[in-house]
C-alpha cells in the first residue's frame, strides 16, 4: 500500500466511528488534496463544531468540523443571509457548507494583517488552518491565561479590530474566548464575520468593542468603547469614503 492510500486506509479506520458518511468522504477529498494527512486528537466540542488536531502537508493543522445535524440554524441564517458572497441556500447542508467557506473566505481576507490562524482548505463543513500551539497542545485562551502585558494586548487587539474594518470585517464574536493567548493576541473563530456592508455589522462592531472593553477594565485599562466605535467608522469613512471596495473577495 503506498503511503497516500495506507493515510487513509488508517483515516477511514480511525474515524469510521467519529464522522458521519459525508464528512467521511469530505476528509478523504482534503486528503487527497494533501490537506490533511492525519487526524490526532481532539481539540474541543462545541454545539456549532468540534476542531481536531492534526498533521497536513508538513505542518501541524487544526481541522474544524461543522455539525450539520445539531448547529443552530437559525442563528447561523441571520449572520449568512444578506451576505453579498453567497447565494442562496436550499437546505440546511448548505448553508453549513456556506458558513464554513464564510470562515474561509473571512480568515483568508485578514490573516496577512491580524494575527489569526492561515487557511489552508476547505471543503463542505470542513475547514483546515494553521494549528496555533504546539506538539497538539493548543495555546490557551485569553479567558483561561491573561496576558502578561495587557496595555500592549488591548492596543494589538484595537489595532486589529481596525485592520479587519479596513479590509471589510467585523468579527462578530470578539471576546476573551474567541483570542488565543501565543504570546501575542492571536484572534480566532472567524464563522461569524460579517461584512462591513451587512445590516449586523455596526451592531455587531459595538459589541465587539464593549467586550474587548469590558475585560481589559479588570486590568485598570479604562476605555469607552463608543468613542472606539467611532474612530473605527471614522478612520474607514477617511480611507475607503465607507465604500467596501472588495466586494467578491
Ligand atoms: N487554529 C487553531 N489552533 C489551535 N486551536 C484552535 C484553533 N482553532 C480553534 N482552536 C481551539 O478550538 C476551540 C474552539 O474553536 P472555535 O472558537 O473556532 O469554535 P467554536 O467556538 O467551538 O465554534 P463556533 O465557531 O461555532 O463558535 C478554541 O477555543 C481553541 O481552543
Ligand atoms: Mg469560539
Amino acid at each position: 500500500m503506498n503511503m497516500k492510500r495506507q493515510t487513509e486506509f488508517e483515516l477511514r479506520k480511525i474515524s469510521s466511528r467519529v464522522f458521519d458518511k459525508s464528512t467521511l468522504m469530505t476528509l478523504y477529498t482534503l486528503t487527497r488534496r494533501n490537506s490533511i494527512n492525519e487526524i490526532v486528537s481532539i481539540v474541543s466540542t462545541g454545539k456549532e463544531a468540534n476542531v481536531y488536531y492534526g498533521i497536513g502537508g508538513n505542518e501541524e493543522v487544526a481541522i474544524k468540523i461543522y455539525a450539520i445535524e445539531t448547529s443552530d440554524f437559525k442563528t447561523m441564517d441571520k449572520y449568512i443571509r444578506g451576505d453579498i458572497r453567497f447565494g442562496e441556500w436550499k437546505n440546511r447542508r448548505q448553508l453549513i457548507f456556506n458558513w464554513a467557506k464564510k470562515e474561509f473566505k473571512n480568515l483568508s481576507r485578514i490573516y496577512k494583517k491580524v494575527k489569526c490562524p492561515r487557511p489552508i482548505d476547505v471543503e463542505n463543513n470542513v475547514l483546515v488552518m494553521e494549528f496555533i500551539g504546539e506538539g497538539g497542545i493548543p495555546a490557551p485562551r485569553m479567558k483561561d491565561l491573561p496576558p502578561d502585558d495587557p496595555e500592549k494586548y488591548f492596543n494589538l487587539i484595537l489595532r486589529y479590530i481596525h485592520e479587519m474594518y479596513s479590509l471589510g470585517i467585523v468579527h462578530g464574536d470578539l471576546s476573551e474566548y474567541n483570542i488565543l493567548n501565543w504570546n501575542e493576541p492571536v484572534i480566532i473563530d472567524l464563522s461569524m464575520g460579517v461584512l462591513k456592508s451587512h445590516p449586523l455589522a455596526d451592531e455587531l462592531l459595538m459589541r465587539d468593542i464593549t467586550r474587548i472593553c469590558n475585560y481589559f477594565k479588570k486590568f485598570g485599562i479604562e476605555s469607552n468603547a463608543l468613542e472606539i466605535f467611532n474612530s473605527v467608522k471614522h478612520k474607514d469613512a477617511k480611507e475607503n469614503c465607507g465604500e467596501d471596495n472588495r466586494k467578491g473577495a
